[in-house]
Parts: structure tokens; sequence; C-alpha cells
């Protein structure tokens, strides 16, 4: 949950890094540092607070070193300060290391450690990292030829838990090396000078050749080559990956906030998620996977697990799942799912969905998914992200590098490649009626236009927001689908606005949060479903007659006049209602984060990517 950036080659590395930290603050902004290889020593700054307290660091101007790494941290071992920021050194002041992740096994390393006479100025887990490389290191020919990258992995190799680590040795100044397991690290390559980082964006307008690195796998990075290893040190072959994002579209592009940036961009991310998988002619081809109708036949239920918003994605691609391929399907939330031993064997389907790809959550529900012979479906934002290595399919979506903490064109996005897979499926099973998929593939493919549509309301739901900005609770309600985007509009509501908001499926009031409804409070209805239009316009009269402000986003021909304010939003399939409802509230939240004055892109306490359980 931390961003770790490096640079070796021949310009100085201190503006390359501290930039790069720049864009990787999503990943946690309550502490920042960076160490370079000068002349005689490996400088360290590092400070409590955003990364643009580095700037103004003494000294940090005339750092000359061409070999560096950063950090920026998210604390889950010891609070934020400047002892427990990173990079930590070694007791020698020998090596200095970033680390993403949690060492679990820390304690008894820095007992052990203890005992062997290392001091410890932090109270992190990260700290033992550099002193247990030293303790190796020591024990090797010190200075030899590949000692450095020895002691690196017996030191990794004690480690327990999930880690990406970056370490330089002012014995080796030419070299850097990394390794990763079950949390981010991404290697970007160019001809005389090579960078690591926890994400693409950070290093994008650098490069656009990457390396992606499996867990316990090692690079020793020069500046004009990178030699890769496995965990016992033989030397292994990796491929070079280019990425077609290009720099700008990871920038905010003249938006305030990259959220309304993103959010803004959901016609052409969901343009590039339908790309040529859905064509004019009514071909669905999803290549990526390869199901026959004799497997597809045997499968008996399909999990979708996810985390956060991913997961309100999923509870959308299950109605159109079971509708279209008459397969029972659960939602479940992973850091649930991997502890409840879930019912599932060989004739299950489990499909993961995660933005980053690296969800510690999602990826260990994956795990436990396959070791029970479940067939796994990825679906990712983040090409080489951790998921699409472990999974036996992977499908992305193309919604282009999302930056912003609280998720918007990826759930989108997420659900058009939802109902995609589900025609694919249906049509291999024959299980829908030929029409209605037809009729629902031509509404996918308008979607792109009738977003734009959509984001016409900005306006008066700007001034709505203005209205209601101060109040301390609001309520979110719908049925059957429009239920599901509730509880994301919700969830956008608390992650960036911090005021309490609760999502009930419309008809569930009655018995028992209708008692917190008294004069003034904010209910906002989704009402999409035609056929439950009536019995939800019911429940939100009960709400007016108690006093409360109406917001109704809907698609259906009501009666405005007894509703403070109705939106409305272009007519689609019900299947994918979610991704046109979803914008008013999408914009409704970012509307009153900015009246509060908030940090929409980094709300407090939040992190994009949680590599950690
Ligand atoms: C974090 C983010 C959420 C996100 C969730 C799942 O909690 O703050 O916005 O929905 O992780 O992330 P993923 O990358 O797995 O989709």
């Amino acid at each position: 949950m931390c961003g770790i950036v490096g640079y070796i080659g021949n310009k100085k590395a201190t503006p390359i890094l501290l930039n790069g930290l720049s864009q990787l603050e999503y990943r946690g902004y309550d502490s920042a540092g960076i160490s370079t290889i000068e002349k005689d020593k490996i400088s360290l700054m590092k400070d409590k607070g955003r990364v643009k307290n580095l700037y103004d660091l003494t000294g940090i101007d005339s750092l000359e070193g061409t070999v560096g790494i950063a950090h920026t941290r998210w604390a889950t071992h010891g609070k934020p300060s400047k002892e427990n920021s990173h990079p930590h050194m070694d007791n020698s002041n020998t090596f200095s290391v970033v680390h993403n992740g949690i060492i679990e096994n820390y304690n008894e390393l820095r007992a052990f450690l203890t005992d062997k006479g290392y001091n410890f100025l932090s109270e992190t887990d990260s700290e033992v990292i550099p002193n247990l490389i030293h303790y190796y290191y020591q024990k090797e020919n010190k200075k030899e030829k590949g000692s450095f990258l020895t002691a690196f992995k017996n030191a990794c190799l004690d480690l327990k838990g999930s880690f990406s680590i970056a370490g330089i040795c002012l014995d080796f100044p030419d070299n850097m090396i990394v390794v990763r397991k079950d949390s981010p690290l991404v290697i970007g390559n160019s001809e005389t000078e090579n960078y690591i980082s926890s994400d693409i964006p950070a290093i994008l307008s650098f490069t656009k050749k990457f390396y992606f690195l499996n867990d316990l796998e090692f690079a020793v990075l020069y500046r004009d080559n990178i030699v890769f290893f496995d965990k016992n040190l033989s030397i292994i072959h990796k491929e070079c990956q280019n990425i077609s994002w290009n720099a700008s579209s990871a920038e905010k592009n003249g938006f305030d906030d990259y959220m309304l940036k993103e959010i803004y961009e959901q016609p052409t991310a969901i343009r590039e998620t339908i790309g040529f998988r859905l064509q004019e002619d009514g071909t669905c081809n999803l290549d990526e996977l390869n199901f026959s109708k004799p497997y597809l036949s045997l499968i008996n239920q399909i999990y979708i697990i996810a985390c956060g918003t991913a997961m309100h994605a999923g509870l959308a691609g299950k109605v159109c799942i079971e509708k279209l391929c008459k397969i029972p399907t659960q939602v479940d939330i992973a850091s649930e799912f991997r502890y409840r031993d879930p019912l599932i064997d060989t004739s299950t389907l489990c499909i993961f969905i995660s933005q980053s790809g690296e969800t510690a959550d999602t990826i260990a529900a994956l795990k436990l998914a396959r070791s029970k012979g479940a067939k796994t479906i990825a679906i990712s934002n983040v090409i080489g992200s951790s998921i699409t290595r472990e999974a036996d399919y992977c499908i992305y979506t193309h919604a282009g590098p999302e930056i912003a903490v609280a998720s918007t064109k990826a759930y989108t996005s997420q659900i058009v490649l939802l109902n995609i897979l589900a025609i694919h499926l249906a049509e291999i099973l024959e299980t829908q009626d030929p029409k209605i998929i037809s009729n629902l593939k031509k509404e996918i493919l308008q979607l792109p236009k009738k977003i734009e549509e959509t984001l016409k309301c900005s306006e008066v739901i700007k001034s709505f927001a203005k209205t209601v900005y101060s109040e301390k609770d609001m309520f979110f309600l719908g049925r059957g689908i429009d239920e599901t985007v509730a509880r994301e509009a919700s969830l956008k509501l608390k992650e960036i606005s911090y005021i309490h908001s609760e999502s009930y499926p419309a008809g569930e009031l009655k018995h028992g949060p209708i008692a917190l409804i008294e004069n003034g409070v904010t209910v906002i209805g989704i009402l999409t479903d035609s056929t439950l239009v009536e019995k939800s316009i019911s429940n939100i009269q009960e709400v007016i007659t108690r006093g409360a402000k109406t917001l109704i986003i809907t698609n259906q021909n009501i009666e405005n006049s007894m509703f403070d304010l109705v939106v409305k939003i272009p007519q689609t399939s019900p299947f994918i209602s979610p991704i046109l409802s979803v914008v008013p509230m999408q914009l409704f939240a970012y509307y009153i984060s900015k009246e509060k004055g908030l940090d929409v892109d980094k709300p407090r306490n939040l992190a994009k990517s949680v590599t950690v359980e």
C-alpha cells in the first residue's frame, strides 16, 4: 500500500524520483523519502507528510547521484514519522531499502538481529530487511561479484508475508536489486537507463517497455542491462512487453482532479473496453477464453469475488449472468470468501474482479479457488498485474490508468465486460433468446454516446450538492439492479466526502432504517427498472412523509412534482443501466467533496491499491 520508485542511469536521479513519487502518492501519503548513491555515501532524506515536503529538505537540490530509490508510505507498522519513513538503512549505512507490503515474521527477525547486535531506529517491519541483508553480506566475501545479490536473496527468502523491495548498496554503486512477492513492482526499460515503480503510469513518460516479475523472481538492474534470476539465482529469460497507454492519459488534462477527469473519460473507457469484442454486425468475441459447450455445461455455480467498488460491479454482473446464462451466481467479498471455506469444486467458475489486480484479499481468494479446483477468470485493468498472472484466464478492461482513489471508470468498464462475458457464455450455452441478446449488444454499443448524454447533468447535480454538502447522513435507495448502484453511490459519497451514508433495498427501509429519517434528511432514489419503479416510488413517498429531501435518478416518466430534484438519464437495457445511473452519483459525491474543500483524489485513510490484508 506504499509507492516505490527507482532509477539507474546517467541523469540525476532525484528529480526523476520525486516526480515518480508524486504520481504514486495515491498509494499512500503519510510520509516519503529518497536515497541516492553519492560519491562516498548513500544519502538518506525522508520526512513525515506529503511528497511535496521533500522538496523543502535542506540539501536535496545538491544530490548528484544517478542511482536512487524512493518511497511514499501508507503506515501499517508504526505511526507516520520521520523514523518510520522509508528508505531504511542498515546499521553500517551500506544498504538502503524501500519496501511495500507486510513482513509477517518481523518480530522474530528483529529479535534474531537484535541478538546479533543490530539496533533498530524505527517501529517498522521493513527495517529488518536492510539489516538482514547486511547480516548475510557479512557472512559472505564482501564486495565480491555477486555478493550483494546473494545477501539480498538470502534475506528475502527469510521473509514471510508480502513484499516488493528495492535495494541499493554503497559497495555496488552501479546496481539496483529488486524482488517482489504478492506485491506490485514493474521494471521500465530504456537503452541507457532503467526504472522501477509500483505501477506503470508513474514511469510511463520515460518508457513504454516493461518487464513484470513473478513471485520471488529477482532482477539486477544496471544502467544498460537487466538480469533476471529465480529464487535459486539461476538466470531466467523474461519477455519485454510494450504498454500502449500514453503518458497524458495518466495526467489531469486540464481537469481540476483526476476523479473528475476519470468520470468524463467513461465514454472512451467503455469504447475501449468494448473494442473489437462486440461488433456492429453482432459478433461477440472473447478470444481470451476458450470455453467449450461441454465444459460450460458442467458448471453448476459461478462466484464473483472482489473488494470495494469492484465488488459492486460484480453485483451488477450477477444479474446479467444469471439472467442470460441461467447459472446460479453468488457475489462475495474477497476478505470473507478466503476465510470461510467456500463450497466450490471443479464445477465452479470463479470470476475475480480487481482494477489494480493487486488487492491482497482478492489474490488470496483466487489462490484458494484454484487450490479447490475451480476454474478462474481475472478481470483487471492493469496488464501483467498479479491476479492476471495467477488466474487461468484473464480479460482486461481497457479503461486506461485510474489514479483517483475513488474508482469510477473502472467500475463502469467492469460492468460492460461482465455483460460481454455473460453474452459470450450464453451464446455458447444457448441459454437465452437470441433476440434479447441481440438487443443487449446494440444497447452496449450505444453506451458511450449515452454516457456523454448523461454527463450533461453535471451542473444540476453541482447545484444540488451545494444545498446538501453540510449534512451528516444520507440514504440511497433502489430495488433490483438499482440497489447495486445505490451501494456504489453510498460508497463514493463516504469515500470522498466523509458524510455518513447508508444504502438500502427500498423495500427494506420500513424494517428498521426508516427510524433514522427525520426532517431535512437527504434520500436519493435510483429508479430505472420499469417493473419496480412504482414500488420504489411508494417507498420514497414514505420518507417524504417524514420530511426527507429527495433526489431521484431515473430513466422513467414519473411525476416530478413530489421530489426536490429529478435527474433524467437515457433509457437502456436494465442489465447495463448502472453504467448510466452511477454517473450522476459519481458527480454528486465529487461536488460535495469539492464544496467541503477536501482532497478528492486522495481521501483520508484510503489507498488506491490495498496490497495488505
Ligand atoms: C481500495 C480502493 C477502492 C477499490 C478497492 C478494490 O479499497 O480504495 O476504491 O474499489 O480497493 O480495488 P481493486 O484494485 O481490487 O479493484
